[in-house]
């Protein structure tokens, strides 16, 4: 019974707005005549550490607004657990089902034109996050939104802890003494453009330092943990303590590298990640991980939300979200070692 009024009220209010919009609807809280928004979002994988954070902070951030604003927000989150057919099959499903807006974390971001055939044909705007499209596909339509982090700026970082230990202390991560920096490099996904960019910039940087380096071995571990675990396992095999500092595209692969080193039972060498994952801060802190880069997800779900939030409304969310670059958003970063963890570990 009440849920009959409630429907009945509901469909009274966006009655009424529409009727507004000829008249003005556009008081100050015009959210409060919202019936019901509709999210959907799509994952590469739902199990990804980074991916996992991203999505409980967007949960929230729609659970927050929806109490601010007494409206109801209905986010579907679902897993294409790495098959780039099944997330098409998902967004097919939520357009389909009329959602207001999609959120797509591509699992090949070099595909992004079928979705973006999909959206246009449905009229339904999309943001994708995560996995940059290649900017051809974000130019075909002006409803098509990008969140993510520069991976220029966290390769940057991540070279520049490793340059701030050398230059105070050569000897403690060139501990052959040749004055060169004998490293390993963990990649993420080969075609993910943070794999490829962090790579460049992180090598780039201790070059530009006139740190000189050589590469011993490099290989992807797919962003994995465990992938990363048994390649550097392989790679301890090869080189043992030769090795002098293992550079990871992301936490995850660092974390692998410290286990290999662990199962090993040799000294750890210099060991850098990024994203700044909880697991990774406890490195930090306990000293197994010489440093990392905050990935921001907060920052980033918190921006995907407010896109979605001002589509799904009706808004421009060039007003409405501030970090908004044309349509896209790049969330920085932050370098954090164990000078800074306590207040990363706060956050
Ligand atoms: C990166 C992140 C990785 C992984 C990847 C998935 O930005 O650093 O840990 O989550 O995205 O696309
Ligand atoms: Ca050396």
């Amino acid at each position: 019974m009440k849920r009959h009024w409630m429907l009945r009220a509901a469909a009274l209010a966006s009655a009424l707005c529409l009727m507004g919009t000829i008249g003005g609807c556009t008081g100050s809280k015009p959210d409060a005549k919202l019936t019901q928004i509709k999210i959907g979002m799509t994952l590469y994988k739902q199990d990804d550490t980074f991916i996992a954070t991203v999505r409980d902070h967007f949960v929230e951030a729609a659970k927050a607004r929806e109490a601010a604003d007494n409206v109801k927000i209905s986010v579907n989150i679902m897993d294409a657990k790495g098959n780039q057919g099944i997330q098409n099959d998902q967004v097919d499903k939520f357009l389909s089902q009329g959602y207001d807006v999609i959120c797509v974390n591509e699992v090949d971001r070099t595909a992004a034109s079928v979705i973006i055939d999909k959206a246009m044909a449905a009229d339904i705007p999309a943001i994708f996050f995560n996995r940059e499209p290649v900017s051809e596909d974000m130019q075909r339509w002006d409803k098509l939104y990008y969140v993510g982090s520069d991976p220029s700026e966290s390769g940057m970082m991540q070279g520049n802890i490793v340059v701030n230990l050398y230059d105070a202390d050569p000897d403690a991560v060139d501990r052959n003494g040749d004055r060169k920096i004998q490293y390993v490099m963990l990649e993420g996904e080969p075609g993910h453009q943070d794999a490829a960019i962090r790579t460049e910039y992180t090598i780039k940087t201790l070059l530009a330092s006139n740190i000189r380096v050589d590469k011993l071995a490099n290989d992807t571990a797919n962003w994995q943990r465990a992938q990363a675990s048994a390649k550097t396992a392989l790679w301890i095999e090869e080189f043992g303590d030769a090795i002098e500092v293992v550079f990871s595209n992301n936490d995850d692969m660092a974390l692998g590298a410290i286990d290999a080193y662990r199962a090993a039972e040799i000294p750890l060498p210099v060991i850098v990640g990024i994203d700044a994952t909880p697991p990774a801060l406890e490195a930090v802190r306990n000293g197994t991980l010489a440093g990392t880069v905050l990935n921001d997800s907060k920052g980033q779900a918190q921006a995907i939300f407010e896109i979605a939030y001002a589509l799904a409304t009706g808004k421009d969310p060039a007003e409405t979200v501030p970090q908004l670059e044309g349509r896209y958003v790049w969330m920085p970063h932050r370098m954090v070692t164990i000078e800074n963890v306590e207040d990363a570990l706060a956050d």
